[in-house]
């Protein structure tokens, strides 16, 4: 029997609707599989908590989460109780950075039974490999003078560790799925750290001799993700571009209610955090009516991350075959409740197991 130990963190609004579905989900592939069986410890580090303690997570939180395989989140925030900044750096941004988790992965796909803003799209079936640590956002910089002699100075950093590792963990992504990788780069108007990213990029390649791959210019690239989605495999980008790139690719596929996340620890020593894109949703909580397809399609992602990449496709074939069967909630045309579409979506699972 295969153990994995995962801690969950429902967090706030709809990711306590949510969570509690998508480990219905599991519970149903845990029957399917036979031989795996997940080890849930439950957390209830949000808004109310921190409305209880003064904290959004203990101090040895992230001491209590180190030794597990996986985190997997629903959703964090709610103004009502404790301003975004603090909730989210509270607790989101504490793992994501005290964890190293210095990749973030989103899948853009084109899923049968869900309309896409696009007129007559092609199947599509993109992986966004997103520099999370570094680039763009790094905080080194400063202002000075005032007036019209006001200096501002943004710099962004680029070291050769954090691009090959991003490189890698999308060169690794395309050979697993037997796909391409393209580079998003900027290299013909960003004079310096653009160049060192197509080097390294073009040094990387050598080592995967049977990985086609291309550059695209991040103006260009975010033009075919609307014009061509079809032509794409998986991208690499540095943090600013892929956070645009990843929200261009959530657009494509039609709800933000649907769209996973991963945050991707890659020196083993803490654990990874699978996420939705969604937030909390306040204007519907409590309603039952949030789609739960963003919150189980978080759980294929975790299921691949462990190893179980035929169970994370079992789940993803279940959400397709729900979508087309009709049963969908509001935000994505249809008129079925939370609770309905996790129930068609585990009916499938275990039809075909
Ligand atoms: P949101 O993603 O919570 O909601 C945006 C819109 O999408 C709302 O109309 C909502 O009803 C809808 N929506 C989102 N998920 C849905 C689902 N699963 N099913 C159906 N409809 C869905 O973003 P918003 O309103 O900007 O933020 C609300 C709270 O969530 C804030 O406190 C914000 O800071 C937090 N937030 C947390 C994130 C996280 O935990 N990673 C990410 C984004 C926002
Ligand atoms: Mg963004």
């Amino acid at each position: 029997m295969k153990t994995l130990d995962i801690a969950v963190i429902p967090g706030d609004g709809i990711g306590k609707e949510v969570v509690p579905e998508a480990l219905r989900v599991l519970d149903a592939i845990e029957q399917v599989h036979g031989g795996l069986k997940f080890n849930y410890t439950h957390y209830p580090w949000s808004c109310e908590y921190y409305i209880e303690t003064g904290k959004m997570m203990p101090d040895d939180g992230l001491e209590q989460l180190s030794s597990f395989d996986a985190i997997f989140l629903g959703a964090v925030g709610d103004p009502t109780l404790v301003p975004d900044h603090v909730s989210l750096g509270g607790l989101l941004l504490k793992i994501r950075r005290g964890f190293e988790q210095v990749i973030n992965v989103r899948p853009a796909k084109m899923l049968k039974g869900l309309v896409s803003p696009l007129r007559d799209p092609k199947d599509f079936d993109i992986m966004i490999v997103r520099e999370n640590s570094e680039g763009e956002y790094s905080s080194i910089g400063g202002r000075v003078h005032s007036g019209m002699d006001e200096v501002v100075v943004q710099n962004a950093v680029f070291t050769k560790k954090g691009v090959s590792r991003v490189m890698e963990y999308g060169f690794d992504i395309a050979g697993k799925r037997g796909g391409h990788l393209t580079s998003a780069t900027k290299s013909n108007g960003i004079a310096h750290s653009m160049p060192f990213w197509d080097e390294v990029f073009k040094e990387m390649a050598e080592n995967y001799p049977d990985i086609r791959t291309r550059s695209e210019h991040i103006d260009a690239l975010s033009a075919f993700f609307v014009t061509k989605p079809e032509t794409l495999d998986v991208v690499v980008a540095s943090n600013l571009f892929g956070d645009i790139l990843s929200d261009i690719g959530a657009a494509i596929m039609g709800s933000i209610g649907i769209a996973p996340a991963g945050n991707i620890n890659l020196n083993g020593k803490f654990p990874s955090m699978f996420e939705p894109v969604h937030g909390s949703a306040p204007d519907i909580y409590g309603k039952g009516i949030a789609n739960p397809i963003g919150q189980i399609w978080t759980a294929k992602m975790m299921l691949d991350h462990l190893g179980e990449m035929e169970m994370g496709a079992i789940v993803l074939a279940a959400i397709e075959e729900t979508l087309e069967s009709g049963i969908k909630t509001g935000d994505i045309g249809g008129s079925s409740n939370t609770a309905e579409v996790t129930d068609a979506i585990i009916a499938s699972i275990q039809k075909h197991a």
